[in-house]
């Protein structure tokens, strides 16, 4: 059973960490490093499951590629082939965004329809919608979509609804095309503007990333890129959430500032404290005792999503009455079951999560059932009494590259199972 850890409850966290480099900045990243025929680099770049399995993804189209350290080396000079395997794609939703490359690079993509996390219905309609407007023909078969395009063309198109994939799409699809790209109602995420900046320097022509509306010159050609991944948001979010469920101070470097707001708001409400700055927030967590009567998730700058389980982990420590409205996943609950498991008072109303805090937490056998849920029930595992069992921690590892050691460096106890 390697896919398990335990946690043992009950300790203080202290000391300094760093944050890992960006799984949602990198994996468009890598995307885009197919447009150039030539060797592209992403420096600081996770060492996690789904950074791999991109990476088999791009060998598998015909790149080679290789690692130095924490840089991922990418010569895509070969990377002619279009399909690629469902047995990627199954593993992986945000493979997707693969299409519009592909497109722009050989004029034809073809993938099995997305799989991933379990956390409710995620269509691909905005993905189809802009790489149809740019000219592709997709059709799906038995569940392989394959769109073909000899020559995609500057277009005109207004999100029904903000995506950050779809966004993504679109940029891929639209810096190579003939002529002018407008794309409004874009989702403003970070990883949005990395992957605009990361194409900027490849030679691409794009602007207003970061703003509801994007526009993109085409070019005829792109150069290789070279760039540092940014520090995870998520992951930052994740060990502040750490400190606070455990009445802790810690110091994060590699800190991504100014992309946490609306987080850091919500846990200075909660009476969590923090300071700092150029990449660098030291976090205390120690006064963390005010409930949150109304969180909503949202697009960019609005609360993220990926962060919702985790913050509802230290709201069960909380005294009091909290809310949670999770608006952008339906079904993203499922780590709320597992906490009760734990001795959580949480109820369940449709997209609404009330969490009677300050019952006191219990280790027990808990399940992982997708990535942030599954950081979120490790959370929870800090805070509670005796040994929590953690089943599909590969779960975790997705996105997390060592969690187990920054938190065991922090002063916690968490071990792999031996066989
Ligand atoms: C990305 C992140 C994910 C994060 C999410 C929201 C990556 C690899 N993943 O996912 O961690 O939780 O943003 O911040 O970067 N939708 C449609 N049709 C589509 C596409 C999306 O209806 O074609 C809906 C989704 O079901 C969801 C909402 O739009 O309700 C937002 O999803 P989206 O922003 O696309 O998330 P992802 O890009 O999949």
């Amino acid at each position: 059973m390697n896919d398990r850890i335990y946690i043992e409850g009950g300790h203080q966290l202290k000391g300094s960490i760093s944050i890992q480099g960006s799984k949602n900045a990198a994996l468009p990243m890598m995307a885009a490093s197919l447009l150039h025929e030539g060797v592209s680099v992403l420096k600081g770049c996770p060492r996690i499951a789904d950074v791999f399995c991109m990476e088999e993804i791009l060998r598998n189209l015909g790149a080679v590629t290789w690692w130095e350290d924490h840089d991922l080396y990418m010569d895509c000079t070969n990377a002619t082939k279009w399909s690629v395997p469902f047995l990627f794609t199954g593993k992986m939703r945000s493979s997707v965004i693969l299409l519009g490359a592909l497109l722009a690079r050989n004029g034809k993509g073809s993938l099995g329809y997305p799989g991933g996390c379990v956390i409710g219905k995620r269509p691909i309609d905005l993905h189809l919608l802009v790489l149809r407007n740019l000219g592709a023909v997709i059709t799906e078969e038995e569940g392989i979509l394959t769109a073909e395009c000899s020559k995609m063309k500057g277009t005109v198109v207004s999100f029904p609804k903000k995506s950050v994939g779809a966004t993504q799409q679109g940029i891929l699809g639209a810096v190579l095309a003939d002529g002018k790209t407008v794309l409004e109602n874009c989702a403003r995420e970070p990883e949005i503007v990395w992957l605009c900046r990361y194409l900027r320097s490849m030679g691409a022509k794009i602007h207003g990333d970061g703003t509801g509306k994007i526009k993109i010159h085409g070019v005829g050609r792109l150069n290789g890129g070279c760039m540092q991944v940014p520090p995870d948001r998520i992951v930052a979010g994740t060990y502040i959430c750490a400190a606070a469920i455990t009445r802790s101070r810690i110091t994060l470097e590699n800190f991504p500032d100014g992309e946490l707001d609306s987080f850091l708001e919500v846990y200075r409400k909660m009476g969590g404290q923090y300071k700092g700055n150029s990449g660098k927030l030291i976090v205390d967590g120690e006064n963390v005792q005010s409930p949150a009567p109304m969180l909503k998730t949202g697009a960019y700058p609005e609360f993220p999503t990926d962060l919702q389980s985790p913050v509802m982990a230290v709201l069960t420590t909380v005294k009091g009455r909290s809310c949670i409205c999770e608006n952008v996943f339906e079904d993203r609950f499922k780590a709320a079951q597992q906490m009760v498991k734990m001795g959580a008072d949480i109820r369940i109303q449709g997209r609404k999560a009330l969490v009677y805090g300050g019952k006191e937490l219990h280790g027990t056998t808990v399940k992982a059932w997708e990535l942030r849920g599954g950081a979120a029930l490790i959370l929870g595992g800090l805070a509670a009494g005796g040994v929590t069992i953690l089943d599909g921690y590969s779960y975790v590892q997705r996105g997390y590259e060592h969690i187990c050691q920054d938190l065991n460096m922090l002063g916690a106890a968490v071990k792999r199972m031996q066989e």
